[in-house]
């Protein structure tokens, strides 16, 4: 079966206006802006506010993305959302952004991938298109992660903020005169370690807690185990991206521009020194906006895009890592 390839041909992000800066974070928690900056490289993150919603989020992202690709909504024939932290347990968010743009035609559903939601919906949606089932998809990725945070936990608290990141995949028929599109793509997960990061639903069954964690009751907060998720996530980013280049017989060098789920600067750093790409062409959001778990890879490909730091032709790379575990590599060519 001769595959179709699968273009990027636009991206849109979307952020609450509330800032919370690390100085805020110091009136919440034992912490300062010097800890946090140094360990984490966070400088401030988004909060919505109590009126605003995931939904809100995840539609304006998706109608910037569909402007910066200069199509009309009702020529979307698929919708893939990932989050966590929907405002609703369903409809899926796919379809609750389906109503906001009014995208009639499209198939609308949700995956969880946690932190690496984008990325999975970004391969799943291109699965579609490569096998000529559809041709025009919408990813969209959104969290208001803030409704998850123990704010009086300050391992975890610093870390994350809400916002929203899109993506427009086009199908290109096999033979069309272009080497832009999906490369290749790397994913898996490690079920056996579920507990290394965790929320559970507010209706959870007391049950998991022995599995979960040693607490006694359950609290619908992010819980984790900061430094095993640091160590994993540094092995598990790099091991993913090695292996497409292997695949792929390329070099570092041949990538134009790292993308990675922002999380802590220094899992990037070390991700991007363990390749050899160095931080300058990795796409950061991370000082400006924190952990945004699934929409953190989509926001810093809508921030270098509208940059103009990603260019015709060049390879991209996308890593991620997320609870589960779960983690994944995706190339491009743009
Ligand atoms: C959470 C994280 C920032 C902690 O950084 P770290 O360098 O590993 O720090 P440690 O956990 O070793 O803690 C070092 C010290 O700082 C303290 N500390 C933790 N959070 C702090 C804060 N916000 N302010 C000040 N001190 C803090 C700890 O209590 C500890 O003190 P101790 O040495 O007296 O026990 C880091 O592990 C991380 O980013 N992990 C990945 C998290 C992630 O990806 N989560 C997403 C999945 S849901």
């Amino acid at each position: 079966m001769t595959l179709n390839r699968v273009t990027i041909i636009g991206t849109g992000s979307h952020v609450p206006e509330t800032v919370m800066t690390n100085a805020d974070m110091e009136a919440l928690v034992d912490t300062n802006d010097e800890w946090i900056r140094t360990r984490t490289g966070i400088r401030e993150r988004r909060r919505l506010k109590p009126d605003e919603s995931v939904t809100w989020l995840a539609a304006e992202a998706s109608k910037n993305a569909i402007r910066s690709a200069g199509i009309a909504p009702h020529e979307i024939d698929l919708i893939i959302a990932a989050s966590f932290t929907a405002d609703l347990a369903f409809p899926p968010l796919a379809a609750m952004v389906q109503r906001e743009i009014g995208a009639p035609r499209a198939t609308a559903f949700d995956t969880n991938a946690v932190c690496a939601g984008f990325l999975f919906a970004l391969i799943q949606g291109s699965q579609f298109l490569q096998t000529g089932a559809y041709k025009t998809a919408l990813i969209v990725a959104a969290e208001g992660i803030t409704r998850y945070v123990d704010y009086t936990d300050r391992n975890s608290c610093i870390l994350f903020g809400d916002g929203a990141g899109a993506a427009i995949l086009r199908a290109k028929p096999a033979g069309t005169s272009t080497d832009a599109g999906l490369i290749d793509f790397d994913m898996g997960s490690d079920g056996t370690r579920v507990n290394v990061a965790f929320t559970p639903r507010p209706t959870a069954p007391a049950i998991w807690l022995d599995t979960l964690s040693d607490r006694t009751e359950i609290t619908p907060y992010i819980w984790q185990d900061g430094r095993a998720m640091f160590k994993a996530a540094i092995n598990g980013m790099t091991d993913s991206v090695k292996r497409i280049l292997e695949r792929q017989s390329l070099s570092a060098d041949d990538i134009a521009v790292l993308v990675p789920h922002q999380a802590n600067l220094r899992i990037i750093e070390a991700v991007g020194e363990r390749i050899g790409i160095p931080v300058e062409k990795t796409a950061l959001c991370l000082e400006e906006y924190g952990n945004t778990s699934a929409a953190s890879i989509g926001m810093a490909l809508d921030k270098w895009m509208r940059l103009g730091r990603i260019h015709k032709g060049d390879l991209v790379m996308f890593t991620a890592f997320a609870g589960g575990l779960t983690w994944g590599s995706a190339l491009f060519r743009m």
